[in-house]
């Protein structure tokens, strides 16, 4: 019977991991798969982690099983950080764990399926693995365009397809730091979002895998805050991955808003039904750490030192590829300054990107997509030439 089976190509954004590691040109660069680089290339774990990882090993007792809400104080941990002062906004909101913010999509998408949904509105591009994900479930995606040749927001193509959507309908919004273009709706779109939401039937779902890279912590939940302050009910993904560095330990966390307490319960049981039916439980170290670094003054002030850190040099990377604006024609480079988080999209073709490849060294997702924290100070320079190079 396997015999029916016909070979997949590899996840492309993946397969750039092997192929990169395999040149051993020694100037290549690397912008290809989503994972943050200090000024020095590296992936280093956080200080904070470290920290928390030490407290953690002395001082855990027992491996357990926790179940398939996985470890309710690294849940509520994130709560104010994500949901504000009023982090269950009046027992509306609660969550559950899970294997890093793909997990926590996958889940989202199957319980809306479960209530129902049918259809999801998606702004195109996305980050490859939504469509993926809505396609295993037989979830159709409706899609739009999120951003407009300029490089801004498309705010209409939103609005039409919210005003436009059939019955059973849902819409993925990426709460920050888009994935792939960086272009990010500004805090007035997302009031007119949320008020377009509001006087609809479609659900959101809000999928935030860069907490703290854009704007830092406040500003990158204005438009989830937004939107939750005023609809009935959401569904939120939400990755650790990024903002504490935990990318292969698989940390996310799923919420759900839902209109009266009262209904929380029988939404979240049916999460953990289809949590217990995909991957039974997450695992579990990643989130107590994040539970122990949180909980403690001295190691949280380390972590957001570092997490500001990370921002800043996005800003600065962002900043110097706008300045060269004048230097490659036809490729917008200003209006990277102008966006958000660790990608971009480049209006370059296959053979442009195969050529940066093949001449310089420089790998980034056949899409056009750049992780903009593969440059540093060592290496912007050469990409920049590069780029007038093959654009030119
Ligand atoms: C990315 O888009 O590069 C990251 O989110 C990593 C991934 O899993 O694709």
């Amino acid at each position: 019977m396997l015999d029916a089976l016909e070979p997949q190509a590899p996840d492309a954004l993946l397969a750039l991991i092997k192929l990169y590691a395999a040149d051993d040109r020694v100037d290549k660069i690397d912008l290809g798969v989503g994972v943050y680089r200090t000024d020095d290339g590296a992936t280093p774990v956080f200080k904070a982690i470290k920290q928390a990882e030490r407290r953690l090993v002395d001082e855990q007792d027992s491996k357990g099983y926790l179940g398939p809400d996985g470890d309710p104080g690294f849940v509520e941990a994130l709560m104010p950080l994500i949901f504000g002062p009023d982090p269950d906004m009046g027992g509306r909101i609660a969550g559950m764990q899970t294997p890093g913010g793909t997990g926590a999509c996958r889940l989202a998408f199957a319980v809306a399926q479960r209530a129902g949904v049918t259809k999801v509105l998606m702004g195109v591009p996305s980050w490859p693995n939504h469509a993926q994900i809505l396609d295993d479930l037989d979830l159709e995606a409706v899609t739009f365009d999120h951003a407009r040749p300029d490089g801004s927001a498309n705010l209409d193509a939103l609005l039409q397809a919210l005003r436009s959507a059939d019955a059973n309908t849902a819409v993925l919004l990426h709460g920050c730091c888009h994935n792939p273009t960086g272009v990010d709706y500004s805090p007035e779109d997302w009031a007119a979002i949320a008020n377009e939401l509001a006087s609809g039937n479609v659900l959101p779902i809000i999928d935030s895998a860069y907490h703290g890279l854009g704007e830092g912590l406040e500003g990158d939940v204005v438009g989830l805050r937004t939107v939750l302050n005023t609809v009935p009910e959401a569904l939120v993904a939400y990755s650790c991955d990024k903002n504490f560095g935990l990318y292969r330990d698989r940390v996310g966390a799923f919420y759900v808003l839902a209109r009266i307490p009262e209904q929380l319960d029988a939404i979240l049981s049916n999460a953990s039904g289809l949590a217990r039916a995909n991957w039974s439980m997450p695992p579990d170290h990643g989130g107590a750490a994040v539970r122990i670094l949180l909980q403690d003054d001295v190691m949280r002030q380390t972590w957001l030192d570092e997490l500001e850190g990370m921002r800043q040099r996005l800003r600065w990377v962002r900043e110097r590829l706008g300045q060269a604006d004048n230097e490659v024609p036809g490729v917008n480079l200003g209006a990277l300054a102008e966006q958000n988080g660790m990608f971009a999209m480049l209006p370059l073709d296959k053979d442009q990107i195969a050529e940066l490849r093949k001449t310089h060294a420089i790998y980034m997702a056949g899409s056009g997509r750049i992780n903009v924290a593969g440059l540093t100070k060592g290496n912007i320079d050469k990409f920049i030439g590069a780029l007038a190079d093959v654009a030119g």
